[in-house]
């Protein structure tokens, strides 16, 4: 009998965990694998991490770090020191990281650091913006990684760039839509009704906001701008807001205090489930996340990204994705609220089936 191969799979912020669940599924179906799940604890509150494991349908983590939150420097050392240990006793065959969070560097680091061989999934990606945390956690991560399995074409010709070579690179697609089409399965028109009623809005007569970049909440200023537009726009169009917790402690520290209107609807951070199923209806999305431009992408639904840049073009260039600042933002709104907006395509290999190639690619690697 051939022995499995154990391969640890780290999770740590919210948007680990739509990237893990197809990974960890195809993982256990293929009966070659033992995937043993290690959660950093990056995220911990409920609405950023449990609620993602309930609506995917995944067991809870082998492994529970708790790590918390805190400074770069020591979230990413004590998960290092934390995640060793588990290390230790596993004696992995490979670890497998996710996205461009700080759990992602710190684990691959640890890993590499112990001669474990590391898979990147989502690598490639690049913003050319060494001012965002996760820049630095992606060129790191990459340069380090033994597989680099990239969403798009973008992704191998950036790492080409960067010298990788070209037989650790795979592009196999994007596994977060993998995800979004399992979901989409179980969004039905009564959820979707009983989800626009729980909010009080009707398909395609609101905008859905997320914003939690530092560049955009951390100082006081542009948090109050960006707060007082969208005040102003949901006089025109309802706006719901699920506030991050970066967000919220920016806004109740530096006390902005501002009267929504009516329209304009904050939130607790919702759950996958009910987030997709505002997505799907809504007119469009206004963030600076990486994932939303995705997965508006793949909706075909129009999207604003808040951001001077973006590591994710091909939403640009082949969906329904722009850059916006404050300056141009409410013309593109316009646009949008004119039905003057592109339409979009779903980008090569966004079709769900992004897991399968990648454990196949595991099963007949020479590394494995
Ligand atoms: C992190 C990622 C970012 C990702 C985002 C998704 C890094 C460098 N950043 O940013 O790339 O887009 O997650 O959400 O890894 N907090 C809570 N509860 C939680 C988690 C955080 O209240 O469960 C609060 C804490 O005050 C914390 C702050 O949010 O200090 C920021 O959390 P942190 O994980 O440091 O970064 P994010 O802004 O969430």
């Amino acid at each position: 009998m051939v022995e499995k191969k154990k391969i640890i799979l780290t999770v740590g912020a919210r948007p680990n965990f739509m990237k893990m669940a197809p990974l960890y599924f195809e993982l256990k179906k293929s009966n070659s694998f033992i995937p043993v799940i290690v959660h950093t604890g990056q995220h911990y509150d409920y609405e950023m991490s449990q609620t993602f494991f309930d609506d995917l349908e995944i067991p809870q983590p082998h492994y529970f770090l708790g790590v918390g939150s805190d400074s770069h420097a020591k979230q990413t050392a004590k998960t290092m020191i934390e995640f060793e240990e588990v290390l230790i006793r596993e004696e992995p065959d490979l670890v497998v990281v996710f996205g461009d969070v700080n759990s992602t560097l710190a684990s691959s680091l640890t890993a590499k650091k112990r001669d474990i061989p590391v898979a990147h999934i989502e690598a490639g990606l690049r913003s050319f913006d060494m001012s965002m945390p996760e820049e630095i956690n992606r060129k790191l991560t990459d340069a380090i990684s033994d597989m680099l399995f990239t969403p798009s074409q973008d992704g191998d010709e950036n790492l080409a760039k960067e010298g990788i070579e070209s037989n650790k690179i795979y592009f196999v697609g994007n596994i977060m839509i993998d995800s979004l089409v399992t979901i989409l399965q179980k969004i039905d028109t009564s959820y979707e009704d009983k989800t626009l009623q729980k909010f009080g809005v009707q398909r395609k007569e609101y905008t859905l906001v997320t914003l939690h970049r530092p560049s955009n909440v951390d100082d006081k200023n542009k948090l109050q701008k960006i707060l007082t537009f969208l005040n102003t726009l949901s006089t025109k169009i309802s706006v719901i807001f699920p506030m991050h917790p970066r967000t919220k402690n920016s806004r109740d520290e530096f006390e902005i205090n501002f009267n929504p209107n009516h329209g304009f609807r904050i939130t607790a951070p919702l759950s996958y489930k009910e987030f997709i199923a505002l997505e799907k209806n809504a007119r469009f999305v206004l963030t600076d996340s990486g994932g939303i431009q995705e997965e508006t992408t793949y909706l075909n639904i129009p999207c604003l990204t808040l951001r001077p840049n973006t590591e994710r073009p091909i939403t640009i260039k082949e969906g329904t994705n722009e850059l916006a600042n404050l300056e141009n933002v409410n013309n593109k709104v316009n646009l949008i609220l004119s039905d003057n907006w592109k339409g979009g395509k779903v980008p090569e290999l966004w079709d769900g089936k992004t897991a399968e190639r990648i454990v196949n690619i595991l099963k007949y690697d020479s590394m494995m």
